[in-house]
């Protein structure tokens, strides 16, 4: 099967994220990426789709360092990514992850789960959470704004429905203050309807701020919908990268296999 190299859309920009070869062995010897090389340049919005195992939460996590690769290389902003605590604190400022099933904390209120977007800024991690400065608060208010939650700040975390659980997890992304967001299915939890809706206002946002974003997404209509390129995955590899428009069924095929029926 071939292995892709997924270059950028717009030639001669410079690429904020670089994978190059990536690959990853897990202990029990699953090669859950075997090669993978992409580029995002600032401002896309680039969905990777792929079977159930393919790899692509794999990716995600050796991206923001969750995950050590076992082969390749990441280069962030110009920077080659090590996995030495400088460069992991740099990491966990700058890429902002978003989850499938949200990762808030249900006891606490809307706002502290926002505010725990700005522990990366601690000098000390395990301050007590009223030690989180002004500029804190009002970066992580003016999140909640951003996802139009404000309203909401002070309830339990666990009050609130899925796709307002999901618009919490955005802000607290965007309370980090990142420049590049990796979303794993973050809308594989809601209901088709409240999917769109969440995936379509968090698109928004990443335009309106200038960020770019990779998003692993199951619902392939929502990745044509939203995406600038789209990179299929399979077996560890790169099968498949281009516009939404070019997605047609035989590489639909290709990416999910022959059976695949649509
Ligand atoms: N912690 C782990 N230990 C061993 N194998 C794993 C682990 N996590 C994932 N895998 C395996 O790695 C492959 C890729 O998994 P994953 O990256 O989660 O794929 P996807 O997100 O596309 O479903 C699968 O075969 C999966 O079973
Ligand atoms: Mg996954």
């Amino acid at each position: 099967m071939p292995n892709l190299v997924c270059q950028p859309k717009i030639r001669g920009m410079p690429g904020l994220l670089v994978v190059d070869n990536l690959a990853h062995t897990y202990p029990d010897g699953t090669k859950a990426l075997r090669g993978v090389s992409l580029t995002l340049t600032r401002g896309e919005i680039v969905s990777v789709i792929g079977l159930s195992g393919a790899g692509k939460s794999t990716l995600l996590r050796c991206i923001n360092g969750l995950v050590h690769p076992t082969g390749g290389s990441v280069e962030f902003d110009g920077q080659a990514v090590g996995w030495d605590a400088g460069s992991l604190r740099y990491l966990r400022r700058k890429i902002a992850m978003i989850f499938q099933h949200f990762n808030l904390i249900g006891n606490l209120s809307v706002l502290s789960n926002v505010l725990m977007g700005r522990l990366s800024y601690q000098s000390c991690w395990m301050q007590p959470l009223y030690s989180f400065s002004k500029r804190d608060r009002e970066i992580a208010v003016t999140a909640l704004d951003r996802v139009g939650l404000l309203n909401e700040w002070d309830k339990r975390a666990s009050e609130l429905s899925g796709g307002q659980q999901q618009r919490v997890g955005v802000a607290r992304a965007l309370a980090q203050e990142p420049r590049l967001l990796l979303a794993d299915e973050p809308v594989s939890s809601l209901d088709p309807l409240t999917a769109d809706t969440v995936l379509g206002h968090f698109v928004k946002i990443v335009r309106q701020e200038g960020l770019a974003a990779l998003i692993n997404l199951h619902a392939v209509e929502l990745a044509r919908k939203y995406s600038d390129r789209i990179l299929g995955v399979r077996e560890g590899r790169c099968v498949w990268q281009g516009p939404p428009d070019d997605l047609t069924t035989p590489v639909l095929k290709r990416i999910y296999g022959e059976e695949y029926d649509g």
